[in-house]
């Protein structure tokens, strides 16, 4: 494939293959090898109109790992504050000669149009309320070395659905590879057609304690606040209560289930402090797999082989 906008791109074995790469680069990584040639000579740029800390820092150490240049445009303090639209931005990045360009943007939908105005491969760094492909990539790459496979995992994610492109890509990719997905929050965060459009075979549960004990992995979600309007969201407290994941609720997984959550975290509601610093949590591994699977994507949509 040439670009990776969505999760959806991704089939079954072009997604596991990303899964060997990133395992193999973790592998070298973990024999000191800390640089490899493969991408000398070619521009990576990170496209950046949203803040990130993860996303950002990780695909700059992944290209960096992987010998390519790498370019920073944030929005803020560019000629975007002057008017200057992503179409003349992309056009000023085709004429820097961007190899691969990363992007993450308010608008959903953004790298598909991106990838209409540029010659290079198009990554997706997270699209609005849309899309986090190399998120879900990194989710699952953490699930199968943590738990051996993906295929027949019971996978419940837990929280603001709605507004979560993490959770839109997690399904897509988790449902390819054979997981079964259960969405759970509140009605107004977990609407029923959001499920069904996405991925059929995907359910949707309003009980929180009631699926955690056939749990392989429980994915607590950011509530974006800032993408909400009063009426999603009755108070924080409300919220925690039934669906925040604290200690009593974490001993209903069985002994073997993990938890996630892709960060940004708000401890104390969606998540409490015990439990993000449990042995069962994977948060900071998720940070270290986000590299691996970064130079695995960069690797084969710019070496060509995937
Ligand atoms: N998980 C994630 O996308 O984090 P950042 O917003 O910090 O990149």
């Amino acid at each position: 494939i040439k670009h990776l906008r969505s999760a959806a791109d991704l089939d079954a074995e072009t997604a596991t293959l990303i899964l060997d790469t990133a395992g193999e680069m973790a592998a070298l990584a973990g024999r000191e090898v800390k640089k490899l040639p493969t991408l000398r000579g070619r521009t990576v740029v990170n496209l950046f109109y949203e803040d990130s800390t993860r996303t950002r820092i990780s695909f700059e150490a992944a290209a960096k790992r992987l010998s390519a240049d790498v370019i920073n445009f944030s929005a803020k303090g560019s000629s975007v504050s002057k008017g200057e639209s992503l179409k003349d931005t992309a056009l000023t990045l085709q004429a820097m000669g961007a190899d691969a360009v990363v992007i993450r943007h308010p608008a959903s939908g953004a790298p598909h149009r991106l990838a209409s105005w540029v010659d290079g491969s198009v990554i997706n760094a997270g699209d609005g309320t849309h899309e986090h492909p190399t998120q879900a990539l990194l989710d699952a790459y953490t699930m199968r070395s943590r738990l051996g496979r993906i295929a027949g995992l019971r996978v419940v994610i837990v929280g603001d659905v709605l507004h979560s492109r993490v959770a839109r890509s997690n399904v897509l990719l988790l449902s390819t590879l054979g997981a079964k997905v259960t969405l759970v929050g509140p009605p107004t965060l977990v609407p029923v057609d959001i499920a069904a459009a996405l991925e059929p075979s995907t359910e949707v549960s309003y009980d929180l304690d009631s699926v955690l004990p056939d749990a392989d992995v429980v994915m607590m979600l950011r509530v974006q606040t800032e993408r909400m309007q009063d009426s999603f969201f009755p108070s924080a407290r409300e919220y925690s209560r039934r669906y925040g994941l604290d200690v009593p609720r974490m001993r209903k997984l069985p002994e073997h289930a993990i938890v996630m959550h892709p960060g940004p975290m708000n401890r104390g509601m969606e998540i409490a402090p015990e439990v993000a610093d449990s042995s069962r949590s994977t948060i900071v591994e998720q940070v270290a797999n986000g590299v691996s699977a970064r130079m695995a994507v960069l690797y084969l949509l710019l070496g060509g082989k995937a």
